[in-house]
């Protein structure tokens, strides 16, 4: 076992260690206005996880020196989408880019947001509040409806995508 005390000298150990957690695997989708325009943006995402079943709230954490930052938290409605196993390429496309969707079976709610399809579940949000949390802002979110299949999750740890193995 190694160990150490956080700190600048140690921000990849810490990264490290933080990523033996094992995730599911969202795209966040919202569609913010920039200069008065409705702009669609994506991201993926490791940090959603749910808070609180009554009233039904989510949280997930945008990196504040990402691009995209800005746009998720100025976002009044967002949606979660969690992915399916087959659905890798998704991942690694809205980890490299966020705008360009013309790849991706998608269709546009009607406030302009992207909902993409084939993935297990989608949660249609509206901001409830956003904190700070260190590097990163803390969305916090009100599940206004869910869309549940039964596909399996695709699944995340220590920086490599993986299939779910359920036990039945
Ligand atoms: C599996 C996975 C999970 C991720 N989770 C998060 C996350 O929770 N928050 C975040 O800010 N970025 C996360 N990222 C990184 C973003 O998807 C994206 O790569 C980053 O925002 C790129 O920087 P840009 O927005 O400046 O282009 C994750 C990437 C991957 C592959």
């Amino acid at each position: 076992m190694k160990s150490f005390s956080p700190g600048p000298e140690h921000a990849l150990e810490l990264r490290a260690a933080l990523g033996t957690f094992p995730t599911g695997v969202t795209v966040i989708t919202a569609a913010p206005p920039v200069k008065g325009k409705v702009t669609p943006v994506a991201m993926t995402a490791n940090s959603f996880t749910s808070v609180s079943l009554n009233p039904p709230l989510i949280l997930w954490c945008p990196a504040q020196i990402s691009a995209r930052h800005d746009a998720f938290v100025n976002a009044v409605q967002f949606s979660v989408h969690i992915l399916a196993e087959d659905q890798r390429a998704v991942a690694q496309h809205f980890a490299r880019c966020g705008d360009d969707f013309s790849a991706i079976p998608h269709h546009i709610d009607p406030h302009g947001v992207p909902h993409l399809d084939g993935c297990v579940t989608r949660l249609d949000c509206t901001t409830e509040q956003v904190m700070d949390g260190g590097d990163h802002s803390i969305i916090l979110g009100r599940v206004q409806s869910a869309h549940v299949t039964d596909a399996r999750p695709l699944a995340f740890c220590t920086g490599r995508f993986s299939d779910v193995r359920v036990d039945t």
